[in-house]
């Protein structure tokens, strides 16, 4: 595994105890980074936080990201452990099952919105003052190549990732002169257990549309996240990175 220098560097991961952001974890703690992970699932975030805590600095924050003072509180609690806050990655997500548009409970179609949309919103929110104030901080959003393309039987992931995409656009451009950069990947399909939430069909769907014929290894999504992370990812920002094994076309 190539290392990249993230000695001193603080970083964020949210749905950081287990799938992508787990893999994100690791990776960037094997790069000599100190990680919050930040997520809903007390037991599990325990058991991801001992398990890492052999690569180096770990910490556990439990939140419910669609909640302003959850995440406040974990903003803080996190600054309070480790220092400061220097790097960020939205990898918490859900989505919500698949359905045609019309017959998708609403309630459903508003969580995935507010979970993959509004809870990274307000984790920007909570962290880019104090990047601000430090004068540096990376950002990486988890969008979904769902988010380009549009998938059929998802349109609540696909319409909460494309707003993820757009939210990356617009703060990367408020923050360019600010040694803030915020960028986005959208990875096509990984087997982690978010496999679970949807349907066999809508998997195969997936897989039958990627070029290289299979999934997304977590660890190769890792790479470029923590790439986006560090300081090497310089003069990028408010771009979409593909991650779609071919399949995304811009
Ligand atoms: N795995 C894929 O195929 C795939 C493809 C494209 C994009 N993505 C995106 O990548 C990200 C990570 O996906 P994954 O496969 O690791 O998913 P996962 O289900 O394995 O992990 C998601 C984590 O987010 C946490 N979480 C969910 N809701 C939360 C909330 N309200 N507050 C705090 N934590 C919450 C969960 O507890 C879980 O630990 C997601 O945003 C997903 O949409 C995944």
């Amino acid at each position: 595994m190539n290392q990249l220098d993230l000695k001193n560097r603080v970083m964020v991961v949210t749905g950081g105890a287990r799938g992508l952001g787990y893999a994100v974890a690791q990776r960037a703690l094997c790069s000599g980074a100190a990680v919050a992970l930040w997520d809903i699932d007390a037991d599990r975030l325990e058991r991801s936080r001992a398990e890492l805590s052999e690569l180096g600095s770990v910490s556990a924050v439990k939140v419910e990201l669609t909640d302003e003072a959850s995440v406040e509180d974990a903003a803080q609690r996190t600054v309070a452990t480790h220092g400061a806050i220097h790097a960020l990655v939205n990898s918490a997500g859900i989505t919500g099952g698949n359905g045609l548009t019309w017959e998708l409970p609403v309630e459903t179609w508003r969580r995935v919105i507010e979970v993959n949309l509004i809870g990274s919103y307000l984790t920007c929110r909570a962290v880019v003052p104090q990047m601000i104030a430090q004068g540096y901080g990376r950002i990486v959003n988890i969008a979904s190549v769902a988010g380009k393309e549009g998938n059929p039987n998802a349109s609540h992931y696909s319409a909460s990732k494309a707003g993820l995409i757009g939210l990356t656009k617009s703060l990367g451009k408020e923050l360019a002169t600010k040694n803030v950069l915020v960028n986005a990947v959208t990875p096509a399909a990984a087997k982690t257990e978010i496999f679970d939430s949807m349907s066999q069909q809508h998997i195969d769907y997936m897989l039958a549309k990627i070029p290289m014929n299979r999934f997304l290894m977590p660890d190769e999504a890792a790479a470029m996240i923590v790439w986006l992370s560090s300081e090497d990812c310089a003069f990028s920002t408010g771009a979409v990175f593909d991650l779609s094994g071919g399949r995304a076309t811009y």
